[in-house]
């Protein structure tokens, strides 16, 4: 089985980061997994012009197919996002936004192929835990409408740099043996 794990923070070697290297070495005990980072793309805003409502394709010719490649490869995908504004970085936001060809809610759309599960992790600085359900949400809402499985999430209020991540370890691998 492979597994997918995205760090959705456009730092490379922060907190996200960080816990995402945590998911990784433990859920590379059972499956081939693969890393990436939002920031290793290139791709353009959505301009919401609809026409893959009516074509299933997007207009625009950038990175965004390459994303959506490892996706299909996967069958767990989890997204590791921090709360920027209260909410999921812009750069994954955008993407998302990007995805609307593989949305559910138009027809034709494309798909990825059934039977993925996906998990979210939300991490913010301050600590509150609602604010990191809202990101939660923000990431299941995605998943649903590409109809990957919504299958658990967890939520790291208090933690802004990667050393922040240490103390924490115990909690990540608890949620990642439920993977
Ligand atoms: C632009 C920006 C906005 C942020 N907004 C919030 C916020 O609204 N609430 C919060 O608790 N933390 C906020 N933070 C803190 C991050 O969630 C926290 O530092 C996280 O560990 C950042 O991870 P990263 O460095 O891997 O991106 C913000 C950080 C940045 C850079």
């Amino acid at each position: 089985m492979n597994a997918l794990i995205i760090n959705c923070s456009p730092v490379r070697n922060g907190a996200t980061a960080e816990i995402a290297g945590i998911v990784r070495d433990e859920l590379s005990r059972r499956y081939t997994v693969r890393s990436i980072c939002i920031d290793d793309y290139d791709f353009s805003f959505c301009k919401g012009c609809r026409s893959c409502h009516k074509t299933a394709k997007c207009v625009m010719d950038d990175d965004i197919p390459r994303i959506i490649d490892e996706f299909e490869r996967a069958d767990i995908i989890v997204s590791v996002s921090p709360s920027y504004w209260a909410d999921i970085p812009g750069q994954y936001k955008a993407f998302i936004d990007r995805c609307t060809p593989w949305c559910n809610t138009h027809e034709p759309h494309a798909s990825v192929s059934g039977g993925k599960k996906g998990y979210s992790i939300a991490l913010r600085t301050g600590p509150g835990m609602r604010e990191c359900e809202r990101i939660i949400q923000s990431i299941e809402h995605f998943y649903g409408h590409l109809e990957i499985e919504c299958c658990g999430s967890m939520g790291l209020c208090s933690v802004e740099y990667r050393e922040n991540v240490e103390p924490r370890r115990g909690e990540i691998i608890s949620f990642c043996k439920k993977i």
